[in-house]
This record gives structure tokens, C-alpha cells and sequence, in this order.
């Protein structure tokens, strides 16, 4: 076994990043009495520094967030009818068909119908839904933490904006869940075990690097393609309001950052690195589904590598990274520590997305205005 090897085993907990055997063998649980506790050890720091734009883009921030609130359950067309079915068939026939561009034989969906396709597709819907829910949840306590620990009083104004945010994310994603869709599933357990390492950490920095730059990145690409793709104008309207909270999210992690890695070691800096990529592996793995496969009766193992090793399938995983990359570039975190980032990202592939633009300035282009603010105007 080389070195190289070793690492990427302790990082991630397994030698090979495609090794489906160990990914799918990690299986969540959801505790009985409802509740998920992680220990955190951490500094709360209070700032007798006050003076307010010290840092002026952050307060530029501030100022921008106070003023693209919005309210979740009075700006969304909640009477919208939601057919589930119909969205999955039409989704389906834009893309070429159920499972098209897959060779599935010798598998146990090989004989599976239109009525099982459409069953799982409702299923992963159900699936990635939840996952944004929990997700958000995440993002809610790691920043209510950050208002807590990082020391920069404009960061601390801006963290209290996205608490609230996030609040109304997991608010209208659990609505939109319990009124619009057929069922819940409990957290994923590599997601889970992202958001335990985060939350755990004690390092301010590294609760911005593993929720901002990382966690939020993907969801900024992610809900980009749902609200590309949806023919629910409801959920279109919901995921555009929720981009544009993101897309700040996401240049408040930048534009922190940024600040605080000009100062850190070659050693300290690789120890960011190599929690990016622990979490870049863990939202890889996440892809996989494999609770939808379970609850269509199917083994994962059985037909997740067929899947995800599809050329298409690579393709569009990759391209959740498209946030993620650049901004890591910006940070300096590709090349710091004689680019063992920029190696470990070329092994994903997704170092292609490198020179994409970053989100430092793009809130901006993605924001959004809510209806309460038309009206006003
Ligand atoms: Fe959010
Ligand atoms: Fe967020």
C-alpha cells in the first residue's frame, strides 16, 4: 500500500474513492426517541470591537440579507395542486425515458416496468427532498454556531441574517414535504456523518468550510438543476427564493475565508484541504440513494455502480462540484501544500471546474425579489 493510499484511508475511511462495497455498507439509523445528539467543545467569543464595516464587503452583505427577507408561508403559492406522478412521467420523457442510457441486464430491475420506474422515481423525489430538509437543519445550527465563535462583528451581523434564513428553509422544505409529497426519509447517513464532523469540529473556520464553501456550494448547484428541471411552479419559486439566500450564503463563507487563510500555515492550510475533500467524498457518496434502492426491495449493490458508472450519470454528478471548485480555488486552497488539493479533486474529477466563476460576487446576478418587496415598491 503507498502512502498515497494511507491518507485517502484515513481521511475517508476506505482506500479506493469508488469502492460501492464500503460506501454502501455505511446504512443510517434513525434514533427512537427523535432526537440527534453531537458534541461540540468551542469558544464563544464576544468582540468589544464594534465598529460596524470594518469589513465593508461583509457589511455590504448584511445590508443586502436585511433586505431580501421573505416569508415563507405568505410569498409561495401554497394552493398550487402538486401531481407527483404527472411531474415524474414529464421529467422522465425530457430527459429520453426511465433509466435511458443505462444497461441495466443481469440486474434486478431488468424486467422492471413504467408502474416501478415511476414508483421509484416518486421515491427519489420523496428521497432528495428530505435530504434538502436535513440539510438545512445543518446549515441552521452551524450558523447559529458561527454567530457565536467567529470573532469579526460584521460576521456575526451576517451569520444572524442566515440563521434566520436557513430557519425559513427547512421551514418551507418540511411544508412542501408534508403538504405537496408522499413520504419522509430519515437522514442519509453520509450526509449525517458530514454534518456530525462539521457541527463537531471546534475551529470557526472549519464550521464555514464544511457548511458554506462545501455543503451549500453543492446545494446552490443542486437546487440549480431541480429548478431547471421541475414543472412545479411552486417548487420552481421556492428553490429560486431559497438560491438567492444561498448564493449570499455561500460569498459569506468566501468572503470570510478568504480573510483568514492569508494568515495560516502550509500545514494548517493542508488540514483544510483535507477536510474539503472528506467532504466533497461524503456528498459524492450521498448520490448514491441507496435508501430508495432498499425501499423498492432492491439490494443497492446490485445495481449503484451500474448507475453511477454510467457516462452520462459522471457527467452530471461533476457538475454539482461547479460551486464548490472555484471557490476553493479563490480560497487558495487548491494549490496550498504543494497542490494536494488540486491532486485529490483531479481523482474526483471535478478539477475541471477550476477557472468557473466563483460566488464571492454572484449573489448579486442570483438574487431574487420577493413579493413582499415588489408590493412595497
Ligand atoms: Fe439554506
Ligand atoms: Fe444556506
Amino acid at each position: 500500500m503507498t502512502t498515497e493510499m494511507k491518507q485517502t484511508e484515513e481521511i475517508i475511511g476506505r482506500a479506493e474513492i469508488d469502492d460501492y462495497e464500503a460506501i454502501l455498507s455505511v446504512v443510517g439509523t434513525e434514533e427512537p426517541d427523535g432526537r440527534h445528539v453531537v458534541h461540540s467543545e468551542y469558544d464563544s467569543i464576544f468582540t468589544w470591537d464594534y465598529e460596524k464595516g470594518a469589513r465593508p464587503k461583509l457589511n455590504k452583505l448584511y445590508e443586502k440579507a436585511k433586505k431580501a427577507q421573505w416569508n415563507g408561508e405568505t410569498d409561495l403559492p401554497w394552493d398550487t395542486a402538486v401531481d407527483q406522478e404527472k411531474l415524474v412521467m414529464e421529467e422522465a420523457a425530457a430527459t429520453g425515458g426511465f433509466a435511458a442510457g443505462f444497461d441495466l441486464s443481469g440486474t434486478p430491475v431488468e424486467r422492471w416496468t413504467e408502474k416501478e420506474w415511476l414508483t421509484f422515481g416518486v421515491e427519489s423525489q420523496n428521497w432528495t427532498l428530505s435530504q434538502f430538509l436535513h440539510g438545512e437543519q445543518g446549515a441552521l445550527i452551524c450558523t447559529a454556531k458561527i454567530v457565536e465563535s467567529v470573532p469579526w462583528i460584521d460576521a456575526k451581523y451576517y451569520a444572524s441574517t442566515q440563521v434566520m434564513d436557513e430557519a425559513r428553509h427547512v421551514e418551507v422544505f418540511g411544508k412542501y414535504l408534508d403538504e405537496k409529497l408522499s413520504g419522509h426519509y430519515p437522514v442519509n447517513a453520509h450526509l449525517r456523518m458530514l454534518l456530525d464532523d462539521i457541527i463537531a469540529d471546534s475551529r470557526w473556520d472549519l464550521t464555514y468550510l464544511g457548511m458554506q464553501i462545501m455543503v451549500e456550494g453543492l446545494a446552490l448547484a443542486a437546487f440549480g438543476f431541480m429548478h431547471q428541471m421541475t414543472g412545479d411552479p411552486l417548487l420552481k419559486q421556492l428553490l429560486r427564493y431559497v438560491m438567492a439566500d444561498e448564493a449570499r450564503h455561500v460569498a459569506f463563507g468566501v468572503l470570510s475565508l478568504q480573510e483568514y487563510y492569508e494568515g495560516l500555515s502550509a500545514s494548517e492550510l493542508r488540514e483544510r484541504q483535507e477536510f474539503a475533500f472528506e467532504a466533497a467524498v461524503r456528498m459524492r457518496d450521498r448520490f448514491l440513494q441507496q435508501e430508495v434502492w432498499e425501499r423498492m426491495g432492491i439490494d443497492p449493490k446490485q445495481v449503484v455502480p451500474l448507475v453511477h458508472q454510467a457516462p452520462d450519470r459522471a457527467a452530471f454528478q461533476a457538475l454539482l462540484f461547479s460551486k464548490i471548485v472555484p471557490n476553493c480555488k479563490k480560497l487558495g486552497l487548491l494549490d496550498a501544500a504543494d497542490g494536494w488539493l488540486r491532486t485529490k479533486f483531479t481523482e474526483l474529477g471535478v478539477i475541471e471546474f477550476e477557472s468557473w466563476v466563483d460566488t464571492s460576487e454572484e449573489y448579486d446576478a442570483m438574487a431574487a425579489t420577493p413579493p413582499t418587496e415588489r408590493l412595497a415598491s
